[in-house]
């Protein structure tokens, strides 16, 4: 059965603890997730967004226990990616006929999906769907994260449905932000945002500006993931903005690969170096081969620097440190310094191509990087350390 939010808002969505893995394996999600889907009640009844695909036949079974579905006179998508619509197939094979408001994006994205002949409505920013007393006032948010996200305003009773945005993977019971475990919920968020959202900040930040100005009350942001924010909505805005604007914290971050510790070592050298020459900043190392790639993610994204390290393999990276800083090229973070060290026995050119990486991935390069070659002895270790001080001093 659903969830009743307020009079006429019920959450009809999916929690899944089991989801240990999201968009393939590009996204863990460790504390799983939730599928939120919800249904507005008025004088008509509009259903906002459904679930992922493998939870179809017990959404629409769920959903037979909360409404008869014939009752439901709208279907609104804010969001076409699968974990939101893969539920429709198997709810349209129940109400064929219902139109489904959607942005013109979303009619197209949905049609190469499920190659179906729906009743699609595009719908544009101020657009409305009156349902009686109230209205769903509709608002494009292109590309955030995808060109057809949309959220919906229920003027009935002030609620933003942001979809994607603001969002986190965390599954809960408790279904409120005030009622979780604070440091979970907003370090989901964080990560949600570093790892997904990072690339279209200034998107970001130009939408909520523009949403802000509508002036419009917000009681409760309800996004399609984790939990809903209803003690103070305003905090997770103040989040984005903040995110959204070249977020770091007073934090160096070491990301390596290593093989026979060479690498290693070299690290925790220039960490010491670092710790010397700034014992303010929080230093952390993080071997990229054993820690969760989208956690290192979220470090970076906190971090004012970065050193990227691996040692030279076959003429090139090890592929953990690789696959990262494909990553980092993908999400763009803003004014991150960076540099590059490694280890190496013969041709030695990581360091140059961790440099070039970094660059290209829009890091502020601080210098051409330190090279050890085969092991570290004591005095390499000590122009680490050397090397780690006056990388923290040129921040
Ligand atoms: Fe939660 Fe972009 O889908």
């Amino acid at each position: 059965m659903g969830k009743r939010l307020t009079e006429k808002v019920t959450w009809v969505g999916k929690t899944d603890w089991e989801l240990t893995r999201f968009h393939g394996d590009e996204y863990s999600t460790d504390r799983g997730s939730s599928y939120n889907a919800y249904l507005v009640r008025d004088e008509k009844t509009a259903l906002i967004d459904t679930v992922w695909r493998p939870y179809d036949g017990e959404f629409v079974d769920r959903l037979k226990q909360e409404i008869d579905l014939g009752a439901i006179d709208y279907i609104v998508l804010n969001h076409s990616e699968i974990d939101h619509s893969g539920a429709l197939p198997a709810l349209m094979r129940e109400i064929p006929g219902t139109p489904i408001f959607l942005t013109a994006a979303g009619a197209r994205i949905l049609k190469a999906h499920f190659h179906e002949d729906w009743d699609f409505r595009v719908v544009k920013t101020g657009d409305a769907l009156d349902l009686g007393d109230g209205k769903l006032l509709f608002v494009e948010a292109p590309m955030l994260h995808w060109p057809d996200s949309m959220f919906s305003y229920w003027t009935g009773e002030n609620i933003l449905f942001s979809n994607d945005a603001f969002g986190q993977h965390y599954a809960t019971e408790m279904l409120y932000d005030d009622l979780v475990d604070q440091s979970e919920l907003f370090g989901e968020a964080l990560k949600y945002y570093a790892n997904i959202l990072t690339p279209f900040s200034a998107l970001v930040t130009k939408k909520i500006r523009e949403v802000l100005a509508l002036n419009l009350p917000v009681k409760m942001i309800c996004p399609s993931h984790g939990a809903l924010w209803r003690s103070d909505p305003v905090k997770i805005v103040e989040k984005y903005l903040l995110w959204a604007n070249a977020y770091q914290e007073n934090q160096i971050a070491l990301v390596y690969d290593t093989m026979w510790d060479s690498t290693r070592l070299m690290a925790e050298a220039i960490a010491d170096g670092i710790r010397d020459a700034d014992p303010s900043a929080t230093v952390k190392l993080m071997n990229t081969a054993k820690r969760d790639k989208n956690d290192v993610a979220a470090e970076v994204f906190r971090s004012k620097a970065i050193l990227l390290g691996s040692p030279t393999i076959n003429n090139g990276l090890l592929h953990s440190v690789a696959g990262l800083l494909e990553m980092f090229r993908g999400l763009k973070f803003k004014g991150k310094a960076a540099a590059a060290f490694g280890s190496y026995g013969w041709s030695g050119e990581a360091v140059s191509q961790l440099t070039a990486g970094l660059k290209a991935a829009g890091f502020r390069i601080v210098d051409d990087g330190r090279k050890a070659l085969w092991v570290p002895d004591a005095r390499e270790l000590d122009a680490c350390r050397e090397y780690g001080r006056n990388f923290a001093r040129s921040l």
